[in-house]
C-alpha cells in the first residue's frame, strides 16, 4: 500500500511538473509572440498641406516603390486633410472638384495595384484642422459627426482604404466632446460597417488616455511636428515617460517624419533613431521625388527598422537622466534574453560624456556592442559604457551580453498609471513630474484618491522568486496613506508616513514574496492621496516558501 502511494504521489508529482512546464512554455509562447509592428509609409500633410491632388499622390506612391522604400518595409500612403469637396442634401461626401476631380477611389486602386496599402483622414468633429487652420472652406461640415456610419460605408467599403487618420479640430473647437465617448462612437461605427481590420491613429496632439488603445493602433502624444529640431526635441521629450501605455500592437505616436527637409545629417539621425527605438510609426512626411540620398539610405537602414518593427513592440525607456543626457534601453528578439536596444541621448547643445555602468542596463560580463547607425561594430565592454557625444545627437547600440542580470530598481516614472492623460482637462489628474531629488529626476504625483488611480508596474521581475526586501521611495507628508499590492493578493496599508517638506525624499522597507517570472506591484490609496511616489528596490532576502 505505501508502495504503491509513493508511486502515485511521484506520478502525481511527475504529472504536475509536465503541467507547470507546458503552462511556463506557453506562457512564454504568449509573451514572445510577436506582435503588429508600427505602421510605415507615406503621408501627405508635411510637405504638401492641403495642396494635394490625384496626380501628386500617385506619384509619391510610384517614388515609394522606385526608391526602394516598399522593399525596405514601408507600405502605406496616406492621403492627409485637403481631398474633401462637399457633403451634398443626402450626406454623401464628395472629393475636392479640382484636386481630386475623379474621386480617390483610382488613386486607392493605384496604390494597391502596387502592393500598398492606403490611408484617409478624417475629424471625429464636423469641421476639419486644414477648414480652421489653412482656411480650406471645402473642409467644413465633412467630418464625421453626425456621418460615422455612412462615411466609414465609403471610406473603407466603396474607396477601399485601410487605415484612418482621425483629427480633432472640429470635435474640440465647436462641439467640446468628450474625447473618449466621441472616439469609442467612431470605432464602433467602423467595426459595424467595415471591420475591426480597419487601422485607426487617434490624433487629438497629447497623449489622450488609456482607452486610446481599445480605438486605434496608435495615438498621437504631441503637436504637429515642424522641420526644426526644437520641434523633434520637445516630441521625443513628450514620449520620454509613455513606455507604459506602448506594447501589444499599439503605439505612441510621435508624428510624421521630417527626415528630407532640411535638418542636419546628424539630427536627423536622432529624429529617426529615436522613432525607431521609441517604436513610433514611421511615416515619411517629404517629397520622396526629390529626397537627399543620406536622407534616403537613412529611411531605409535596415537595422534601425529591425529596431522599430521588433517582434516584440516595446517601447525603450528611460534608465539613465543626468543634467540633459538621457540613457534609454528595450528588450528587442526576445523577452528578458541577453540582447537589449540602448539609447544615449544628447538633446543639449553642448558635448556629453556618457558613464553608464552595465548593471543598470541588467547586462552582466562581456557585452558586445554594435552601432545600428552606422552598422558597425564597436568593442566589446566590460562593467561601463563610456561614450562621448556631440550636442544633438544620438547612439543606438545593440547590445548583446553573457548575462542577463535581475533588475533591482523600478522607478515610477516606469509605471502605467490607469488615470492618466496629458490633455490637462482636470487639476491634480495623476502624472509624471519632475523632481531633482527623485532618482532618475522625476517621480508621479496624485496617485490615490479612488481604487483606480493606482501606479502599476506588471513586470517586476525574479528570477527563481521568494522573500524579498522592498524598499520604497516617496515624498513624505503624514496626512497621506500607502497601499501597496503584489500580484494583487497582499496588500499592506502604511498609515504612518513621516513627515516632509516636499522636496527632500523618505523611504520606508517592507517584506513581499515574488514568484519567479513576472509579478505586479501595485501602488496607490484607495480613499486619501498617496505619497508622491519616486521609485522602489528590491532586494532578494529568503527562498521562496
Ligand atoms: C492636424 C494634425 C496634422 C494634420 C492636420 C491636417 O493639425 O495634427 O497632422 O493632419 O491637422 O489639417
Amino acid at each position: 500500500m505505501f508502495i504503491v502511494k509513493n508511486k502515485l504521489v511521484r506520478t502525481m508529482k511527475f504529472l504536475n511538473l509536465c503541467i507547470l512546464a507546458l503552462g511556463c512554455s506557453l506562457n512564454m509562447a504568449a509573451q514572445n509572440a510577436p506582435v503588429t509592428p508600427p505602421i510605415m509609409g507615406w503621408s501627405s500633410w508635411n510637405t504638401y498641406r492641403v495642396n494635394i491632388n490625384d496626380t501628386l499622390i500617385k506619384k509619391q506612391a510610384d517614388a515609394m516603390v522606385q526608391a526602394g522604400l516598399k522593399d525596405a518595409g514601408y507600405t502605406f500612403i496616406n492621403i492627409d486633410d485637403g481631398f474633401f469637396g462637399w457633403r451634398d442634401e443626402k450626406g454623401v461626401l464628395h472629393t475636392h472638384p479640382q484636386r481630386f476631380p475623379n474621386g480617390v477611389k483610382g488613386v486607392v486602386e493605384h496604390i494597391h495595384s502596387l502592393g500598398l496599402k492606403a490611408g484617409i483622414y478624417s475629424d471625429a468633429g464636423s469641421n476639419t484642422c486644414g477648414s480652421i487652420w489653412d482656411n480650406d472652406a471645402n473642409g467644413i461640415g465633412v467630418g464625421l459627426y453626425g456621418f460615422e456610419h455612412q462615411d466609414a460605408n465609403l471610406y473603407f467599403n466603396e474607396w477601399g482604404f485601410d487605415f484612418i487618420k482621425i483629427d480633432y479640430c472640429g470635435a474640440c473647437q465647436e462641439l467640446s466632446l468628450d474625447e473618449e465617448k466621441r472616439y469609442m462612437e467612431i470605432r464602433q461605427a467602423i467595426d459595424k460597417v467595415a471591420g475591426s481590420h480597419i487601422a485607426v491613429n487617434v490624433c487629438r496632439w497629447a497623449f489622450p488616455g488609456t482607452w486610446a488603445r481599445n480605438v486605434g493602433s496608435s495615438w498621437r502624444i504631441s503637436p504637429d511636428i515642424t522641420p526644426e529640431w526644437r520641434s523633434v526635441k520637445s516630441i521625443i521629450a513628450k514620449n520620454m515617460y509613455l513606455s507604459a501605455y506602448a506594447g501589444g500592437g499599439h503605439y505612441n505616436d510621435m508624428d510624421m517624419l521630417e527626415i528630407g527637409r532640411g535638418l542636419s545629417q546628424q539630427e536627423e539621425e536622432v529624429h529617426f533613431g529615436m522613432w525607431c527605438i521609441m517604436s513610433s510609426p514611421l511615416m515619411i512626411g517629404c517629397d520622396l521625388t526629390t529626397i537627399p540620398s543620406a536622407s534616403l539610405e537613412l529611411l531605409k537602414n535596415p537595422e534601425l527598422i529591425a529596431l522599430n518593427q521588433d517582434p516584440l513592440g516595446l517601447q525603450a525607456y528611460v534608465v539613465q537622466h543626468e543634467g540633459e543626457s538621457y540613457v534609454l534601453v528595450k528588450d528587442i528578439e526576445q523577452e528578458r534574453g541577453k540582447v537589449r536596444a540602448v539609447a544615449l541621448y544628447n538633446p543639449s547643445d553642448e558635448p556629453c560624456d556618457f558613464s553608464v555602468p552595465l548593471e543598470v542596463l541588467e547586462l552582466g560580463g562581456k557585452v558586445n556592442v554594435r552601432d545600428l547607425v552606422k552598422r558597425q561594430d564597436l568593442p566589446a565592454v566590460k562593467e561601463i559604457l563610456k561614450k562621448h557625444l556631440p550636442p544633438h545627437s544620438v547612439l543606438l547600440l545593440r547590445m548583446e551580453a553573457e548575462r542577463r542580470l535581475e533588475p533591482s530598481r523600478y522607478e515610477a516614472e516606469w509605471a502605467y498609471l490607469p488615470c492618466y492623460n496629458d490633455l490637462a482637462l482636470r487639476p491634480k489628474g495623476v502624472l509624471y513630474a519632475p523632481m531633482a531629488e527623485a532618482s532618475g529626476g522625476m517621480k508621479v504625483s496624485y496617485l490615490g484618491g479612488r481604487k483606480e488611480n493606482y501606479a502599476e508596474w506588471n513586470k517586476v521581475y525574479s528570477e527563481q522568486g521568494g522573500l524579498y526586501e522592498m524598499t520604497v521611495f516617496y515624498v513624505p507628508d503624514k496626512y497621506r496613506k500607502l497601499e501597496v499590492k503584489v500580484n494583487n493578493e497582499k496588500t499592506v496599508s502604511l498609515n504612518k508616513l513621516e513627515e516632509g517638506n516636499g522636496k527632500s525624499l523618505a523611504s520606508l522597507s517592507i517584506r513581499v514574496h515574488l514568484k519567479a517570472g513576472y509579478n505586479v506591484v501595485r501602488m496607490g490609496a484607495s480613499y486619501c492621496w498617496a505619497p508622491d511616489i519616486d521609485c522602489f528596490t528590491l532586494k532578494r532576502i529568503g527562498e521562496p516558501d
